[in-house]
């Protein structure tokens, strides 16, 4: 006799339960295979999609000898189970990618790699870009903020504000002016403390400043965003945030911050995407702004945390990674005032296994471009224009934190036609960028040594 989890416990059991006790005595332990077919194998008796594996969950295969599970799980347990055949697909399907080793080259679809060492630092780099005359800005998310010269000699940048450093939170955000050349602005978003709650707590928030580089001296600073006192709140993690800017507006992102049922909520920063002016005003054609109670700055809302913003290089459409919980990670669009859906509607379900919502879809909300279930981490991300890797033209290129790969992305009409993973295994990837030599940037994270690199990538004959 099988032991069916009921209706009832399915709610909060943790899928790896729910497979063991109903689905691993015909399709193993390991999803492997025995009495029944390997769930691993992406060979599917329907069309192999997200919906066709959950229909067959809930209906059963009658005639192969499948029972139908829609009386005993819930659909949201159907979907953590799909979550689960995805990632141990993945598993299986990406074992076979071998690791390049740093200072050699490699090959990809298109074009061979180099791979060069350019810093290695203690601390985590949160993000980096480039000043128009080659010098290198990254930021340590411990608090700091350095200067890359063109002779390879890294400098301090002294007096940058002081951050809350504490769980996800940190230094976070570094982007020149697009006119820096004229107005020498440097914008910088980091997790600031902001006081104590009622039970005595740290509180705080994701804050946006932008000030200017003189004798290697942070000055000239500027506050942008602040969110109201009111929402600041005792949580060290999905702070966001990213930056963006499209003519006059700065776009950045704020994460949840760690309470998802902000995102749905236009009173609080947290979970959204913000549209200011580069001077901090607030633009009046904002989608909230003549909403009573709503925050004026939103653009759009139900975002989870959003660790990767970009202007398209020719459309200047505003694109964002937004980091899943244990699958979902999405790439979106970002429209004025659409609700992406956090957490009424998401590909993944929680951490430890258990359901968040059967819906991947609904109503009024929109949907991401692309997906990836299981979760990569996406992380930074930067769209390559430059011809030196002439063959990637207006691809995107996509950093992941926990599966430590570089995805290169081919988008035609809004629609990813290629997802090629060109990198594995180095190090968590944060962040890309170009430099203006055209060579592609990336920053590596190694969290257990606490150690980052910058790794640049050139094409090799
Ligand atoms: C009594 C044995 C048995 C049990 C228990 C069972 N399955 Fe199956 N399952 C099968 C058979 C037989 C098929 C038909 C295809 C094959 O042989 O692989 C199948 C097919 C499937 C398919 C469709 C595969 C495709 O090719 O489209 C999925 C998805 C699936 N099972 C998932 C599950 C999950 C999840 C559970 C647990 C909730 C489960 N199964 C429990 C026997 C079983």
């Amino acid at each position: 006799m099988l032991s069916i989890i009921p209706l009832t416990a399915a709610a909060t059991a943790k899928v790896e339960d729910v497979f063991k006790a109903n689905c691993a005595s015909c399709h193993g332990e390991k999803l492997q295979g025995g009495m029944a077919g390997s769930l691993l194998d992406s060979t599917w008796l329907s069309d192999g999609s997200d919906k066709s594996l959950a229909e067959a969950i809930k209906q059963g295969v009658k005639e192969r000898g499948m029972p139908a599970f829609g009386a005993s799980l819930s659909d949201e347990a159907i979907r953590t189970l799909v979550v689960f055949i995805r990632e141990a697909g993945y598993r299986a399907d990406t074992q076979t990618i071998q690791t390049p080793t740093l200072n050699t080259h490699f090959k990809t679809d298109y074009h061979s790699v180099n791979t060069r060492e350019i810093t290695s630092t203690t601390g985590i780099i949160w993000a980096m870009d480039f000043l128009p005359d080659g010098k290198l800005l990254y930021t340590l998310r411990q608090g700091e903020l350095w200067m890359i010269n063109k002779n390879g000699k890294r400098v301090q940048i002294k007096n940058t504000p002081q951050v809350w450093h504490r769980g996800q939170g940190g230094m976070l955000d570094v982007m020149p002016d697009p006119d820096y050349v004229q107005n020498g602005w440097i914008y910088l978003s980091y997790s600031k403390k902001t006081g104590k709650n009622g039970s005595g707590q740290d509180i705080g928030i994701t804050a946006i400043v932008r000030g200017k580089i003189k004798n290697n001296q942070w000055v000239d600073q500027q506050t942008l965003f602040e969110a109201p006192t009111k929402t600041h709140k005792n949580r060290g993690w999905h702070f966001g945030s990213r930056f963006a800017i499209s003519g006059e507006y700065l776009f950045f992102s704020n994460g949840d911050e760690g309470h998802q049922n902000d995102a749905q909520d236009l009173k609080t920063q947290n979970g959204k995407i913000h549209r200011i002016y580069k001077n901090g005003q607030i633009p009046k054609d904002n989608p909230f702004y003549e909403q009573a109670g709503a925050l004026k700055t939103i653009w759009t809302y139900g975002n989870r945390n959003p660790q990767g913003l970009v202007k398209h290089p020719t459309t200047h459409q505003i694109w964002s990674t937004e980091h899943g919980p244990r699958g979902g990670d999405e790439l979106n669009l970002i429209t004025k005032g659409l609700n992406y859906g956090w957490p009424k509607v998401t590909f993944g379900m929680n951490y430890d296994g258990t359901p968040i919502t059967p819906h991947t879809s609904l109503p009024g909300m929109q949907q991401p471009i692309h997906q990836w279930t299981p979760s990569i981490a996406v992380a930074g991300m930067n769209f390559y224009t430059n011809a030196l890797f002439d063959k990637w033209q207006g691809d995107l290129f996509v950093g992941s934190l926990a599966k430590k790969q570089l995805h290169r992305l081919r988008i035609k009409g809004n629609q990813v036609i290629e997802d090629e993973i060109i990198l594995k295994g180095l190090g968590r990837i944060r962040d890309v960028v170009t430099a203006p030599s055209g060579e592609i940037y990336i920053t590596m994270n190694d969290r257990q040594a606490n150690e980052s690199k910058v790794i640049a990538l050139s094409p090799s004959q």
